[in-house]
């Protein structure tokens, strides 16, 4: 597996690698892979002839009173995991290689990127789809693979490959859990025993969503108030949203007829931030 630091040597071996006929499948991270990652480059292994994995701390989609900073960083590890799950090329660009000084440049996606997460992390995706646009640019991959455990994301960028025409196919994969349904992220090590534990509500709380809409309810301010009734019993220090929307339009719903329905949710923990969310399909 190579290691490549610098943004020409990867757009030079992406395109010899176009030109002898090779399908690249990519898989953009912010690093200290887990289980979650590992599946993303696993099925990036079985979809292209080349994989190549992004390890990056983006700074562009961290707020001001953010994480950027102490965002988990262990590059040795990552470079095994990754090696170790089929990745053939990490790309692994420091901060001054993606952005001199005089960048200017910004993609955004309108309206989509304001609601859910947006409207928490003002920017943020601002941040993930001028990183993923370049990214695009600098791996040239046929196929990028994106996790369900950023609904919000995957579907944003999914927008700006269609509106901006990058001959991409975007593919999603499914959420990787711990044993007790915690979503795999890589900032579930900021969090203490407790707050661990505590966490677990978050999939609870889809969980008796699904059942709830499975049942027949279809209100979903009554399903939302019985689902932070369980993220209010486990101690979190703020629920920013409990979201239902219609997953092929990312519009927020209030009465559940929407053949797919996602619901999604953003809870504190002390100073820890997660996001999980569940799909329910209606038959
Ligand atoms: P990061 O948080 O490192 O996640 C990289 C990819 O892994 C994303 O597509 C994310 O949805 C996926 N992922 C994370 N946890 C997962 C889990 N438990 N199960 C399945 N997939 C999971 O998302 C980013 O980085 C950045 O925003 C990025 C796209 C790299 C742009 O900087």
């Amino acid at each position: 597996m190579r290691v490549i630091e610098l943004i020409k040597e990867m757009q030079k071996t992406a395109e010899n690698y176009r030109l002898q006929g090779k399908k690249i499948a990519f898989v953009p991270t912010m690093g200290y892979l887990h289980g979650g990652h590992l599946s993303l480059i696993r099925l990036a292994r079985s979809l292209g002839d080349i994989v190549i994995v992004s390890v990056f701390v983006n700074p562009k989609q961290f707020g001001p009173n953010e994480d950027y900073d102490r965002y988990p960083r262990d590059f040795e590890r990552d470079k095994k995991l990754a090696y170790e799950s089929g990745a053939d090329i990490i790309f692994y660009p420091d901060a001054k290689e993606m952005y001199s000084p005089d960048f200017l440049c910004y993609v955004e996606v309108e309206h989509i990127s304001c609601i859910l997460e947006g409207a928490f992390r003002p920017m943020h995706f601002r941040g993930v789809c001028t990183v993923v646009a370049k990214l695009f640019n600098i791996v040239k991959p046929h196929i990028a693979i994106f996790g369900q455990k950023d609904a919000q994301q995957a579907f944003i960028i999914k927008k700006m490959v269609k509106d901006l025409n990058f001959d991409i196919e975007i593919v999603t994969a499914p959420i990787v859990r711990e044993n007790d349904g915690l979503a795999m992220s890589s900032r579930n090590v900021y969090l203490s025993e407790s707050e661990r534990k505590n966490a677990t509500a978050l999939y609870k709380a889809l969980q008796h969503a699904e059942k709830r809409i499975v049942e027949g309810e279809r209100s979903v301010e009554k399903i939302r108030q019985e689902m932070l009734k369980i993220l209010e019993s486990s101690s979190p220090s703020q629920i920013d949203y409990v979201a239902f929307v219609d997953s092929s339009t990312f519009q927020e719903i209030d009465y559940v007829n929407s053949p797919e329905v996602l619901v999604a949710l953003a809870v504190r923990y002390g100073s820890t931030r997660l996001i999980d969310n569940i799909i329910v399909k209606i038959s």
